[in-house]
């Protein structure tokens, strides 16, 4: 999720890229880079690894003169954060920078090579630089030649590409990740996201999949792949520059739940085999997965649950014994670790302390490691990275991009998602799975883009339900299986933003103590989706309401059996069970969310707490 901007007119280009890039930080921040072309042909290119302050230090010594330029702040998908993999990417005159991920990148790679390209980084990005050139040569337009070249990539990308040749001009092109052409007056500018240049112009054109163009200071030019022309609306925005930052969101943490399509969408990309009912883990050593005859998975907080609901994955589809115990416990009990353990650290931020160490003590004692992750060389995955010792698997990162608001969300879904790819994996090396089963998971995942979709479209339902909550000091959250987990992640999004006292219980343990608890004062939210503890989880229900418990309920679409018997109904499309622990996660978190805000309380960053704990 990184993000690009573009400028092209009278001023000069650099201070406009640099103002851009600082707005779109929040996008990415382990390297950033420019590069501007004068009206003579004359290119300059400057790229620094770290945030944007190590690269503006760079330009105070080395400005880029020129009134064209493109510009780029990174999060890392492929090859890790380094001056070299920083974009821009040149390649005979020609710079790009890309945000999205290209899936067949190595045999492009592999082509180019042959052909006598040599490259000069370890990114999928520079893939285009090349492929532009070499259409290049063969005496196409810039504008035909970033045609030719999206013909040939599979995958998502939003890209702008400079050609010293033709000074003045920006191509584009735009597959799956975003991005906005600028309208200005004699001047016009390229951009991820609406406020990198919101102080400049208010007229956007929102680029759709498929579209690809030029900019130049005189106008835009717009066409499809095969170069029909197209043309599309302008729109005028009207936000102010902090709600433009938030996409228009009053959170981040409500922009990150919406986000969420997308960021399992991204988690998925090029990892389904469905047509050849199989998984494909980039990153991770798949000999040493195949050694490993338990797993132990580590974690703190929200990754703790994705862990928990991992464990039944691992265990129902790929029959290996797993454990999943807290980090910050796991360290200091002596654990039986041997050497054909596991240990599978999952992190957001990949900078979690005691995740951090018990993974370090697992690696003294001489077991296997591994980490699902979402910042790219964190210092978790690279605790996990292939060392030669055989031992270390590598890390499966998850593509939720960065997770601003301190309750996580889309990193809990795309962990969930990652650690069913992985308990996929696991299953079909040890073929424990029949294709027909392993087709039907990879199919429930490749649908759950379009059903979070379709849970976000029933937020306002949500929220007229949590304003029926806005006042309750406590809440249980109870589910069975797959969903307690889910139960535990509930409770903990509520009280962290909301500060209600909020519990997640396994349904069936309620009558060994929880149920005392029970009044009228004391909302209790049941996970009651179909599977193996539906009857019994409407047991728990039936024994809470007849102590005068207030029931709210998440049931499947088509279940209508508890409509008159519940306060607060969430319907979601539940028809895979091992998917539908991310799907009773949607109404969950926007009922947190809703309930913090009527509380005006403080979302992003609810008191006491930090996003990224890296004190034990
Ligand atoms: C809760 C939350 C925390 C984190 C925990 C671990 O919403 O975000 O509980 O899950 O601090 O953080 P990571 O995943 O970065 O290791």
């Amino acid at each position: 999720m990184c993000g690009i901007v573009g400028y092209t007119g009278a001023r000069v280009a650099e201070p406009v890229l640099i103002e851009g890039l600082q707005k779109l930080e929040y996008r990415g921040y382990d390297s950033a880079g420019v590069c501007t072309v004068e009206a003579s042909g004359a290119m300059h290119l400057r790229r620094a690894m770290g945030k944007l302050a190590a690269l503006r230090a760079r330009l105070a010594t080395e400005p880029c003169p020129g009134s064209t330029g493109i510009g780029h702040t990174r999060w890392a998908t492929h090859g890790k954060p380094s001056e070299h993999n920083a974009h821009p990417h040149r390649y005979e005159g020609v710079t790009v920078v890309h945000n999205g991920i290209i899936e067949n990148h190595r045999a492009l790679r592999a082509e180019l090579q042959a052909e006598g390209h040599t490259f000069s980084s370890e990114t999928d990005t520079e893939i285009f630089a090349h492929l532009v050139a070499r259409e290049r040569r063969g005496g196409a337009s810039l504008h035909e030649s970033v045609r030719g070249a999206v013909r040939r990539v599979h995958g998502a990308y939003a890209l702008a590409v400079l050609d010293e040749r033709c000074p003045g001009e920006i191509a584009f092109a735009r597959l799956a990740s975003p991005l906005v052409v600028g309208l200005g007056d004699g001047e016009n500018f390229l951009a991820s996201d609406v406020p990198a240049v919101l102080e400049h112009t208010r007229r956007f054109v929102f680029l759709e999949d498929g579209d690809t163009g030029t900019i130049t200071a005189a106008g835009l030019t717009l066409t499809d792949v095969d170069g029909r022309p197209l043309s599309r609306e302008a729109t005028q925005i009207l936000w102010s520059a902090v709600m433009a930052e938030k996409g228009g969101h009053k959170h981040f943490m409500h922009k990150e739940i919406a986000e969420q399509p997308r960021a399992v969408t991204d988690t998925l990309r090029g990892r389904l085999g469905l047509g050849d009912g199989d998984v494909t883990l980039d990153g991770v050593d798949l000999d040493v997965l195949a050694r490993a005859k338990r797993i132990v998975i580590t974690a703190c907080g929200t990754s703790w649950h994705a862990g928990l609901v991992g464990r039944y994955l691992v265990e129902q589809l790929a029959r290996v014994p797993c454990e999943v115990e807290l980090a910050s416990e796991l360290r200091y009990r002596d654990p039986v670790l041997s050497d054909d353990t596991l240990v599978l650290a999952i992190s957001q931020s990949g900078e979690t302390a005691d995740t951090l160490a018990a993974l370090k003590e697992a690696k003294r004692r001489g077991t296997m490691v591994m980490s699902i992750c979402n910042v790219i060389d964190a210092a978790i995955p690279r605790a996990c990275a292939p060392d030669g010792s055989g031992k270390a698997a590598g890390t499966l990162y998850t593509r939720a991009g960065p997770e601003i608001g301190v309750a996580s969300t889309k990193a809990f879904v795309t962990q969930l998602v990652a650690l069913h790819l992985l308990a996929l994996q696991l299953a079909s090396v040890r073929k424990t799975m029949t294709k027909q089963a392993l087709a039907g998971d990879l199919q429930a995942l490749a649908e759950l883009p379009m059903a979070i979709e379709g849970l976000l479209d029933g937020e306002d339902a949500v929220k007229a339900a949590a304003a029926r909550y806005v006042a309750a000091r406590d809440m249980l959250f109870l589910g069975r299986g797959l969903l307690f987990p889910i139960a535990l992640e509930g409770a903990l999004k509520l009280k962290e933003i909301s500060y209600i006292h909020a519990e997640g219980y396994a349904a069936g343990e309620m009558k060994h103590g929880p149920i005392a608890l029970i009044d009228e004062h004391m909302p209790v939210l049941v996970l009651a989706l179909p599977g193996p503890g539906y009857e019994k989880v409407i047991s728990n229900m039936e024994e809470t309401r007849a102590r005068g418990g207030r029931i709210l309920a998440v049931v499947d679409t088509d279940d209508h059996a508890l409509d008159d018997q519940v306060e607060a109904l969430f319907r979601v499309p539940a028809r895979h069970p091992r998917t539908a622990p991310v799907l009773a996660t949607i109404p969950l978190q926007l009922f947190a969310y809703h309930v913090a805000c009527l509380r005006g309380l403080d979302v992003d960053q609810p008191r006491n707490l930090a996003k990224s704990v890296t004190v034990e």
